[in-house]
């Protein structure tokens, strides 16, 4: 069975280092796997105000959140926490109320930095945000990427040995929870 995979990349840089992550990690998934970007970067700020007619950015967004089986975050850490360009992309997916997107969709969250916390206090934060909108998440393994330039080519080709087998294990496991995630949900259990 194919599955499909709506990811977010919480960076609007040109040059931005998880997106290419998010390239290797495509690049690594298992062939059931079908990948497609969400975008965030041209979504008004999210306000209430909108919702009794919510505009065509929003509405796109979320039904391409409804219709990927399964959600994968790429993103860096500002400031200790979740990117603004992101977490308005987030918030237009939850609303109007009642109508939360997110919700039984399994999610995977990764975050390269330069630095060596490698986002660790960001995803933190996207936990909690995550458990709020009832996305089931993979907890087990975590990404925390210190991210070196001679690791990665342009495209997202993984120059590094242990970095390639690292992330392949991360989209083994991601792939093997989105199947438990949405079987569990098939059978009403979830
Ligand atoms: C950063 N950066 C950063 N890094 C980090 O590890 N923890 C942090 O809290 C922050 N805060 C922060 C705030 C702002 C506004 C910027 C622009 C940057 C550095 C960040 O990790 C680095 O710029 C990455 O390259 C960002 O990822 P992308 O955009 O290249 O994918």
């Amino acid at each position: 069975m194919t599955y499909n995979i709506g990811y977010f990349v919480g960076s609007l840089s040109s040059k931005s280092i998880n997106r290419t992550v998010a390239k290797a990690l495509i690049g690594l998934a298992p062939h059931n796997l079908s990948f497609k970007e969400i975008p965030i970067k041209d979504l008004p700020l999210y306000s209430p105000d909108f919702d009794e007619d919510y505009p065509a950015e929003g509405t796109a967004l979320k039904q391409a959140i409804e219709s990927s089986d399964g959600l994968l975050f790429i993103a860096p850490e500002y400031n200790r926490s979740i990117p603004g360009a992101l977490k308005n992309a987030i918030d237009w997916g939850s609303r109007p109320w009642g109508t939360n997107s997110f919700a039984r969709k399994p999610t995977g969250l990764l975050g390269a930095s330069p630095g060596a916390i490698g986002t660790a206090v960001m995803q933190s934060n996207m936990r909690s945000v995550l458990s709020f909108l009832d996305a089931p998440q993979l907890n087990s393994p975590e990404v925390y990427l210190q991210y070196r330039e001679e690791d990665f080519g342009p495209e997202g080709e993984i120059l590094n040995p242990d970095t390639k087998k690292f992330l392949g294990h991360y989209m083994e496991e991601y792939t093997a929870f989105v199947e438990r995630v949405l079987d569990a949900s098939a059978a009403g259990h979830i």
